[in-house]
């Protein structure tokens, strides 16, 4: 089995990735350590426990971790996500226990506690937390096997701001921190999940489950459609956080590239930009694993024989 800790803003492309997650045998949830980004932190735990039930998981260890990003104020996508974050299903309110320790010394204590290259840490969402930790405690670094996010994108260009994607232009300090801190990074980037399209023939397929998390995850996907599909005139919104479950489980669906990947700090036209060398223009260290490029149709395929073995 895979250890794993999911670092995540729920958010329903996020829920989506976390009951990929939560049905996939190979992979050992150690926990799911939140953070504020497309709606608060206080809503974001909230959500990530939601998703724990709604999955019948309710032992998954749940944390709060930091409130806002490094530097700078908190920025949201509630224009996205609606103002729950999860909106478009009406899950209850949880029953379960919030861990009372803050997700930062949870991956610390946990990295500290693994043997080397145990743990794989799966970024959805800005990457305070990872940031953070690494900088409170940087003997983790060497312990970490691979940070896999989602985040960036290149040719894709943004879509908070035309140059910047939102989990890095949340937290611009902290993306520059975790992809500079020389450990084993996978950005899945604009590029490859603007690929993965959230279909209507798909969410009927998840609807016609009769499930709990069938009917959940449909209207979840319903809502999160509404807005992308009519930014980008496509079928379905961008399924943008199970690709970091679906890279973990199979890599071989997905394909790219180790590269330089850098952030914009200082400019306000570009700030939060991830400036992929691709064509390998400098000679900067390869410090990413770009991914570009992905077989859709097995992705969408996995998802739903995955979510079709949940409540
Ligand atoms: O830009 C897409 C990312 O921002 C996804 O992780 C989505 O959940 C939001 O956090
Ligand atoms: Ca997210």
């Amino acid at each position: 089995m895979r250890k794993i800790i999911i670092d995540t803003d729920p958010g329903q492309d996020d829920a989506v990735a976390i009951l990929l997650a939560l049905a996939s045998p190979e992979l050992d949830v150690l926990g799911i350590t939140c953070t504020a980004g497309n709606v608060e932190l206080e809503l974001t735990i909230v959500n990530a426990c939601k998703i724990c039930e709604l999955a019948d998981r309710p032992e998954t260890l749940v944390f709060g971790g930091e409130a806002k990003p490094i530097l700078r104020p908190l920025v949201t996508a509630k224009h996205v996500h609606g103002k729950t974050g999860l909106d478009g299903t009406d899950l209850p309110y949880p029953k379960m226990r919030i861990s009372k320790d803050h997700a930062v010394d949870f991956i610390i204590d946990a990295l500290l506690a693994s043997k080397n290259k145990e743990i794989t840490l799966c970024a959805l969402g800005p990457l305070t937390n990872i940031a953070v930790a690494m900088t409170k405690e940087p003997k983790i670094k060497s312990k970490i096997d691979r940070i896999i996010l989602m985040g960036g994108g290149f040719f894709e260009g943004g879509n908070i701001t035309p140059a910047a994607e939102f989990n890095i232009f949340v937290d611009p300090e902290a993306a520059s921190i975790v992809i500079n801190s020389g450990v084993k990074i996978v950005m899945m980037p604009l590029d490859v999940t603007h690929k993965v399209l959230a279909t209507k023939s798909f969410i009927e397929e998840v609807s016609s489950m009769g499930t709990n998390v069938g009917n959940g995850v449909a209207g979840l996907l319903n809502f999160f459609g509404r807005y992308d599909s009519k930014k980008y005139g496509s079928d379905g919104a961008p399924l943008h956080d199970p690709n970091v479950i679906a890279f973990l489980l199979e890599p071989d669906y997905y394909s790219g590239k180790e590269i330089n990947v850098d952030i914009e700090l200082k400019s306000d036209l570009t700030l939060g930009m991830t400036v992929a060398d691709w064509w390998e223009i400098t000679d900067k260290p390869k410090n990413v694993y770009f991914v570009r490029n992905v077989n859709a149709g097995l992705v969408l395929e996995m998802l739903i024989t995955r979510l079709r073995t949940l409540p």
